[in-house]
């Protein structure tokens, strides 16, 4: 492995856009949910701990470029959210481009007309931040690789997606991803996400998350202001120890299809993390009294029953269902019966492991 990317991506640069240059991209990225959560960073969004996630399939950001010369000189974009034209996200991606131009010096003779949108409900309250970061840095990739012939690099995918979002760094591989350093994967470094689909036992790799909406609210605090507050969390030690030792436990029950290990790994960060907002100071709630009544009613459910289920949760108060393909039935069953009377409108998200981002023009 090639220790200093960045280096060589400086160096093969595309520096000059032929003239007349253009073209149409397009990407889709999915979201993914973290079975070991990232939550505190330092530098330039390096994570403080080691972060595995499942990718998904149904949640997606679909992005399309349209870009042609120009001459004049300084990165030029609009952009598009859900069809209709969104300048505070346009100056965010503008921000967020500029900030990557050495890698990408070609931009600034560009005019970019960015499009994206979503799969996943408007009114789901579900953070687009990893597909859609993920998406974006697809399509910027293919722009490139419309200069040098060259396919796109998954690696590099996922380095500049963690400079936009640090979760999206790890919706670039299929099935499933690791983030951050740890001694118990020689390849994981903190700079990029690495794959690991192909140390996933059969079970997990048919795994379905089943997302029930507690609230469609936009979260109270964001996940930067969160992050953010754990330099000054009394417990951030035992958290980033604790969050290594359950990566190295979870890699080894990822491989071996222990469930049991995973069912107890995935809720204790879980829990974990929300706790650890619950002790910052200022401290904060992002559950709600029906994300607590849905976990009561899991846990309730899997001792009734033998069904191996489990929760967790993002940075706000919705619950993902992780089960195997095996209780797809009785689990569908339990959320229709007895999980969305919690849920706002009834409202819940079919979603699954799934292959990562495509091509879509
Ligand atoms: O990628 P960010 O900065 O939005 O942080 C995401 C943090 C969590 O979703 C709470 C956990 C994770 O690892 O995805």
């Amino acid at each position: 492995m090639n220790k200093n990317p960045e280096k060589q991506w400086l160096l093969d640069a595309v520096k000059k856009v032929p003239g007349g240059f253009s073209g149409h991209v397009g990407w889709q990225s999915p979201s993914n949910i973290a079975l070991v959560k990232y939550w505190g960073k330092h530098g330039n969004q390096l994570p403080n701990n080691p972060s595995v996630s499942f990718t998904l399939k149904t949640s997606r950001t679909e992005t399309v470029i349209d870009f042609r010369e120009h001459s004049a000189g300084g990165l030029k974009i609009e952009f598009f959210f859900e069809g209709a034209e969104n300048a505070p996200f346009g100056s965010k991606i503008k921000s967020f481009l500029e900030s990557i131009q050495p890698y990408f010096p070609f931009l600034d003779q560009l005019a970019l007309n960015i499009q994206s949108k979503n799969t996943f409900p408007h009114s789901s309250g579900i953070a687009s931040s990893a597909s859609s970061m993920s998406a974006l840095v697809m399509a910027l990739l293919e722009v490139e690789s419309t200069l040098t012939g060259l396919p796109v690099d998954l690696q590099k995918a996922s380095y500049f997606s963690r400079l936009g979002s640090g979760s999206a760094s790890r919706s670039v591989f299929p099935k499933a991803a690791l983030w951050g350093q740890t001694k118990s994967l020689s390849q994981s470094d903190n700079r990029f996400a690495v794959p690991m689909a192909s140390r996933l036992h059969p079970v997990f790799a048919g795994f379905y998350d089943s997302i029930i909406i507690i609230s469609a609210e936009k979260k109270e605090v964001s996940s930067r202001a969160g992050h953010a507050l754990m330099h000054n969390n009394p417990f951030a030690d035992v958290r980033y120890q604790q969050a290594v030792q359950n990566t190295d436990r979870l890699i080894v029950a990822l491989q071996d299809g222990d469930l049991e290990t995973f069912m107890q790994i995935t809720e204790a960060e879980a829990l974990q993390l929300h706790a650890l907002m619950m002790t910052s100071e200022p401290s904060f709630v992002l559950m709600q009294p029906n994300s607590l009544a849905v976990i009561a009613a899991v846990r309730h459910f899997r001792t009734a029953h033998r069904v191996p289920v489990c929760f967790t949760l993002d940075a706000g108060p919705n619950i993902h269902l992780l089960y195997p393909q095996e209780v797809r039935d009785q689990v569908l069953q339990f959320i229709n019966e007895s999980l969305l009377r919690y849920a706002h409108e009834g409202l819940w998200i079919d979603d699954r492991v799934g292959e990562g981002p495509t091509k879509i023009a």
